[in-house]
């Protein structure tokens, strides 16, 4: 188990491009006795209602979204980039398939009982304040539909999670 510190927000120098978009994270949600976790490369940190909140963005079919829904709270957690095999694992093999910190290098940890996992390097942890599903009749720019929604992914839109960031870890 590696040990993690508080990160004060303020000292934060994160670029939400290379982080998310190049590097990725892992989202995890459930609790003691069972959670899930699945890579994204979508999402971001801001300030919303007036908190410090992260923005993630989840697919009807990922079983991580059950976890997300029957959960108050949700993790990110980002990685060294020596664990991309892993987050392509993540990022392909569902939990509904296998149990998938119990078949990769990736183990949990928990934090206030909201799972994240211990070999990442930066933990947000978040407690949830909006679910806002993401409607086709939303989209302005035609090209949304057809390159992100469409063959097997018709109705397989995303739920945006917009989440109060209640910690930051590093380590
Ligand atoms: C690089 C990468 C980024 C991804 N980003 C997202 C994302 O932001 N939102 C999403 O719903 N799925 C995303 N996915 C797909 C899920 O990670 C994938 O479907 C995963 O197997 C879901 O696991 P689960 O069913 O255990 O939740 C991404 C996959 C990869 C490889």
């Amino acid at each position: 188990m590696h040990q993690f510190q508080p990160y004060p927000v303020d000292l934060l120098e994160f670029n939400p491009f290379t982080k998310i978009g190049n590097d990725w994270l892992i989202i995890t949600s459930g609790d003691e006795q069972k959670a899930n976790g699945m890579t994204a490369s979508w999402g971001g940190l801001g300030v919303l209602w007036g908190k410090n909140v992260a923005f993630i963005f989840v697919r009807e079919s990922r079983y991580t979204k059950e976890f997300i829904d029957n959960s108050s709270t949700f993790s990110c957690t980002f990685f060294d980039k020596k664990y991309k095999n892993d987050l392509k694992y993540f990022g392909i093999v569902s939990g509904r398939q296998e149990d998938k910190f119990k078949t990769s290098g990736l183990n949990l940890d928990y934090k206030d009982g909201t799972p994240y996992v211990d070999e990442g390097n930066f933990v947000v942890l978040c407690k949830k304040m909006a679910a806002v599903p993401i409607e086709e009749a939303h989209f302005l720019d035609p090209e949304i539909k057809e390159k992100w929604y469409s063959g097997d992914d018709t109705d397989n839109f995303h739920t945006m999670y917009i989440g109060e960031i209640t910690d930051v870890l590093a380590r």
